[in-house]
């Protein structure tokens, strides 16, 4: 056999890392290093939509307050279909907002404000490397921002606490870091310090910087003064806030040293301890500070598990995931927007990659980024970025996109719904149009969609009652299908495992009218009740009840 100079020499056992180090791109490195990507999470009405404004205001990415469009549903939206739609079009356009501040590439992914459409909200926080809590200093921890931190809490993203509206009177700051520790099971470390509230409100003291700034409500968009302090205890404080404010800070900050440990920006980074910043978004104040600290001790995008290996962004082929798919407002174009967010690699323009779920290569001559509310064909995306696939019916949600070796991307977990009712074809001239509708509206994420064992009919189930209206109503305008309801009582929608064919085979024949299957073909038993539920599971014992689709 002839062999060729490369063959015969021998490679040394370190060749493989060396190679494996030459092979990455210097300039890709330093591209992901200045990613951040990030959510703002909050219950309705906190303050999220005024913090991303000044956020976006001091990357220079809108000139104005007021350019970015709350996305709450208003209230008594559920029979207006006009807001549904003009809500869907701002959050297309707000989906993903770019920006850049200083040398970082910043990345905020919205999510929706309304709880009917927190199951979107779970989903992109799969795609952040870490999270913006805002919490209302009069309200503290509220119902949704609870559910929020725990989903963010499941992958230890990374939370930085930013306490809003200190320019009302609210609750005290002691109480509220009780509050979020116990309530939301973080663990916090004051940055900042607030001097008064409400309308003895003066300042915050940086405990990050030793900087105190002064609070003047006028000063709206500008910047307010601020001073650079030896200390919490300097006599220049007095100066600036009277001797009485100084006196009750040097108190409190001498307090909070000694209840909170030092801050420890790798204990942040691995999701242990929370920073927590007081402000006021809508007087802007604050939220440099905010800013300035998130920029340092943010997370650069993070490895993320497949279910062959862990992926690291340095690696050198691309990877990425659908998050979230966006159907296109115009009934005339049914085309779709798929949301990828780059894990590994580079992601270029008309480049063959592979749909690993379909088996089949795809590529993508416009692929989009969003900048601010802009949106751009783009030729390259790196780890962090998210780009905006134009897509045909070919995504689904959690789906997985790569290069060379084959990943799977473990799945975008769908919790159990809390709503569930029968789907039926309201115009028999129109099946294959309504279970079109249907399939692609489930690859959306906008409910799940479940069938029954016994007699194959249809069952949608959703977080809120919103979404049965978003369903009808899109079937009929981008499908041109009709559809009505019928109850169906459910509890709760459990996935099941089973270690035990004979169990499983007698659970089934028991059980045979709860049960269903879910758009993947998983096993789901609609449990009737909680008692139900509850029998069945000590009956069961070799099979596994789970409330989400991943387990
Ligand atoms: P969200 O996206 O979390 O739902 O909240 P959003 O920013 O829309 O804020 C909710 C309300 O709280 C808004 O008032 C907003 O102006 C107000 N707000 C936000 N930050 C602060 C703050 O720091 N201090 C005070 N005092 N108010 C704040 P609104 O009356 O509902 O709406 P708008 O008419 O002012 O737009």
């Amino acid at each position: 056999m002839r062999v060729t100079p490369q063959q015969g020499r021998r490679k040394p056992w370190y060749f493989g890392i060396f190679a494996g180090l030459m092979s990455q791109n210097p300039k890709s490195h330093a591209e992901i290093a200045r990613r951040r990507t990030f959510g703002i999470i909050s219950h309705p009405d906190a303050g999220k939509t005024t913090l991303t404004e000044k956020l976006l205001l001091y990357g220079g990415a809108i000139q104005e307050a007021g350019a970015v469009k709350s996305n709450k549903v208003k209230k008594g939206a559920t029979s207006d279909f006009m807001e549904i739609e003009r809500q869907r079009g701002i959050s297309v356009a707000t989906s993903v907002m770019g920006f850049e501040y200083k040398n970082r590439k910043i990345n905020i992914l919205d999510t929706p404000g309304h709880q009917d459409f927190a199951e979107d909200t779970y989903r992109t926080l799969t795609a952040v490397d870490s999270a913006i809590v805002v919490i209302d200093v009069a309200k503290g921890v509220e119902a949704q921002t609870k559910k929020l931190v725990e989903v963010c809490r499941m992958r230890n993203t990374p939370i930085i606490v930013f306490i809003n509206k200190l320019d009302r009177e609210g609750r005290d700051a002691y109480d509220l870091l009780d509050e979020i520790e116990q309530d939301l099971g973080l663990k916090v470390c004051p940055l900042s310090w607030p001097l008064g509230m409400g309308v003895d409100f003066k300042g915050v003291y940086n405990l990050y910087t030793n900087n105190l700034r002064m609070y003047e409500e006028h000063h709206k968009q500008k910047r307010t003064p601020s001073y650079a302090v030896e200390s919490p205890t300097d006599p220049q404080i007095a100066e600036y806030a009277g001797e009485e404010a100084a006196q009750e800070l040097a108190q409190e900050v001498e307090l909070v040293q000694g209840v909170y440990p030092a801050f420890d920006p790798e204990a942040y980074r691995r999701g242990e301890v929370s920073p927590v910043f007081f402000g006021s978004a809508l007087h802007n104040f604050g939220v440099e500070e905010l800013l300035e600290c998130f920029v340092t001790i943010a997370p650069a995008p993070r490895p993320k598990m497949a279910e062959e290996r862990e992926v690291t962004p340095q690696e050198d082929r691309f990877s990425g995931f659908v998050f979230k798919i966006h159907a296109n407002m115009d009934p005339k174009h049914r085309d779709r927007l798929a949301f990828v967010k780059v894990v590994s690699g580079k992601f270029q323009r008309n480049t063959n990659y592979l749909h690993t779920r379909l088996g089949k290569k795809l590529k993508f001559s416009n692929p989009t980024a969003f900048m601010a509310s802009k949106k751009e064909v783009v030729e390259e995306a790196f780890p962090g970025d998210i780009v905006g696939l134009h897509d045909t019916g070919n995504f689904r949600i959690g789906d997985t996109l790569c290069e060379g070796e084959k990943l799977h991307y473990k799945g975008i977990p769908s919790f159990s719904p809390e709503h569930f009712r029968f789907i039926n074809n309201a115009d028999p001239m129109k099946a294959k149009q309504l279970n079109k509708g249907i399939d692609q509206l489930m690859d959306e994420g906008v409910a799940q969609l479940f069938t029954l064992a016994q007699n194959q009919r249809k069952i949608i189930g959703t977080v809120g009652a919103l979404q049965y209206e978003v369903i009808q109503y899109r079937l009929e305008h981008e499908y041109g299908a009709k559809c009505s309801y019928e109850p169906y009582n459910a509890y709760k929608a459990c996935w099941i495992e089973s270690q035990d064919d004979e169990q499983l085979a007698e659970f089934s024949r028991l059980k045979q009218r709860y049960l269903a299957y879910d758009k993947q073909g998983r096993l789901v038993f609609l449990a009737d009740s909680s008692f139900s539920l509850q029998m069945a599971q000590e009956k069961f014992d070799q099979l596994t009840f789970h409330f989400k689709s991943e387990f």
